[in-house]
């Protein structure tokens, strides 16, 4: 067993991780660990733009993002840390502008932006350009370059490294415990503070936009330290998921003027969303297209619809609905154009549908793609332990595994981008002050002693049970009663079967006794953690009587602000949920219908 000792540890390398990790070691020994080599994390996969009201294109102002945040939240996100997210998003795009990211341009040179779903001019109520971007690969061009900046800035690197357990000394956090993949062995990073940054759980669900790596290993982790996860009952669903596949279409397509077509050849998204259409925020798109398929409106009545950016069927809408370039002139676009602003999303359907987009419409339905909750964290990173706000001592959270809470029942497209870096530079300057003022606590013997433990239960099993066979009755029992709709006939079949299929757990054997990337042993300690943020979600989704934002419940169809403005807190430990609930941040702006 190897013992390190570093001021500052930060556990995830997506945009959030590298973030803080870069200005924590501006100041703290710090180290990054991460279970991926650093470049293949799931920021690389965001797609459509940075959402920050740098009004290059058209007016904009930051106090318009702070208000389409709320709105798009249904008012469940808090309010002060929205403001100052939203205030902070021109300067930090800046930032990364300075660090070398290579934004595309307009004509004068200027950062290019496009509109995105839930992003308006709050005079008109009409979509506004706001999403910085580097075609559609902007999280892969924000990873490589603060990846860049990091080794720049000589940051210390754990690469395949896989974090499995949170060190606490009263109260405190004191470190890590992870396993090096490579060789199989245990190390214990003693450290002042440590931040979580490991992204999402959208593994959870069978027809998802999340890599594989995304099976919410620090909030089960900290989870069993005894810290509450905020709000996991909301989950979004991204409307436009490759059918079947779940990979990601991103909403620039909508953006660049591509528009939803149901079986009857309809742009249905006009009788949802007047004035902004296509442009609705995901949770109203993903809504409207389960109820065109439900009714028998999907393509050849099938579970899915066409999103169509074909240059002649753009062109049709953005006349139809009077769209105009900057200068007034009509909106119209050609094939080279969509090709250059969209390469990859052409590119992923022609290689895996066989589908061109530049003369075929692509067959689409929503796929679960984002947790709105996670470690309930204040807008420095610090860890809260209850509905008091408490802090916990030296644990910071940041990026998608955290909840702030900026995106309360429902998040912006672009907005996690801005999150991640806003919020992973926060925590990584606060846990690097604390880690100035703190000295390091003593561990106790043997530290890794119970994570050790934890991981040779899985050799004890009687073999009965398979990881993949249970995984994917988890994945199948989520998608169909925890997923766009729930009802709580479905939400309690889907507790009791993640509840049966933790207890076969423990009939699994991990056969491969090898010590050198035994991903079958990994595999079986993250469907575990999967499986207790299933319990969380479907819990906390049981509790929560009334629709809002990602959580549409069939029996209880409308938003009730008298009983559910409140955020859930579960703790989730020993095999039980228990649930508390704390108020919500409401500065400016009270709670009113949401028209989109
Ligand atoms: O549609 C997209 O490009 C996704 C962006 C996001 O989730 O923010």
């Amino acid at each position: 067993m190897k013992t390190h000792q570093f001021e500052v540890i930060v556990v995830g390398a997506g945009g959030a991780g590298l973030m803080a990790g870069l200005y924590a070691s501006k100041t703290a020994k710090t180290a990054v660990i991460s279970k991926l080599y650093p470049t293949r994390s799931h920021t690389g996969t965001a797609q459509g733009g940075i959402a920050a009201a740098l009004g290059n294109i058209e007016k904009d102002t930051p106090e318009w993002h702070c208000y389409d945040t709320v709105k798009g939240s249904d008012y469940l996100g808090d309010q002060d840390a929205i403001e100052f997210m939203t205030s902070e998003a021109p300067g930090i795009v800046y930032e990364l502008e300075h660090m070398g990211l290579p934004f595309d341009r307009t004509p004068e040179g200027r950062i290019a932006q496009r509109p995105f779903g839930g992003h308006t001019n709050n005079e008109t109520g009409r979509p506004v350009r706001r999403a910085c971007h580097a075609a559609d690969r902007t999280g892969h061009m924000i990873l490589q370059t603060l990846y860049q900046q990091c080794i720049k800035n000589k940051v210390n690197f754990f690469d395949e490294f896989q974090v499995v357990d949170l060190l606490m000394v009263d109260g405190k956090a004191a470190g890590v415990v992870a396993i090096e993949l490579a060789t199989g062995e245990l190390h214990t990073f003693h450290a002042k503070a440590v931040i979580f940054a490991t992204g999402g759980h959208g593994r959870i669900w069978e027809i998802t936009s999340n890599a594989y790596a995304l099976t919410g290993d620090g909030p089960a982790i900290v989870a069993r330290r005894g810290i509450p996860l905020q709000d996991m009952e909301f989950f979004q669903f991204h409307p436009t998921g490759i059918y079947k596949l779940g990979i990601l279409i991103t909403e620039g397509v909508r953006g660049e003027g591509g528009v939803l077509i149901n079986g009857k050849g309809e742009r249905f998204m006009s009788n949802y969303a007047k004035t902004v259409k296509d442009l609705a925020s995901r949770d109203v798109v993903s809504r409207a297209m389960y109820l065109e398929m439900r009714e028998g409106r999907g393509i050849n009545g099938q579970n899915y619809l066409y999103l169509d950016v074909r240059p002649e069927t753009v062109n049709k809408y953005a006349a139809l609905d009077g769209r105009t370039n900057p200068d007034g002139s009509p909106y119209t676009v050609t094939g080279e154009q969509i090709l250059k602003k969209l390469p990859d999303i052409i590119d992923f359907c022609r290689t895996y549908l066989g589908v061109d987009p530049l003369t075929q419409p692509m067959p689409v339905q929503p796929t679960a793609h984002y947790a709105m909750g996670g470690i309930p964290t204040n807008i420095y990173g610090e860890v809260l332990l209850d509905e008091n706000k408490t802090v916990v001592p030296g644990l910071y959270a940041a990026g998608e595994c955290a909840c702030v809470s900026v995106h309360g029942a429902n998040r912006l497209g672009c907005n996690s981008l801005v999150d991640i870096v806003v919020f992973g530079k926060n925590a990584g300057l606060h846990a690097a002050e604390y880690a100035q003022g703190a000295s390091f606590v003593d561990l106790p013997a043997a530290p890794e002693q119970p994570a050790r433990a934890a991981l040779e239960t899985f050799y004890k099993g009687d073999g009965s049970e398979k990881v993949y066979d249970l995984a994917n009755e988890m994945k199948h029992e989520m998608f169909a009663n925890m997923g766009v709709f729930r009802i709580e006939e479905g939400m309690k079949h889907a507790l009791a079967k993640i509840r049966e299929l933790k207890e076969r757990l423990k009939h699994v054997k991990v056969s491969d006794s090898g010590k050198i990337f035994n991903m079958e042993l990994m595999n079986a300690w993250e469907l575990q953690n999967l499986l207790e943020l299933a319990e969380v979600t479907t819990v906390s989704a049981l509790a929560r009587q009334e629709s809002r934002g990602g959580h549409a419940r069939e029996d209880f169809p409308k938003r009730d602000d008298v009983n559910w403005l409140k955020h859930t807190l579960a703790y989730a430990k020993d095999g039980k949920v228990e649930l508390k609930y704390k108020s919500v941040a409401i500065t400016k702006y009270q709670p009113k219908e949401r028209v989109y």
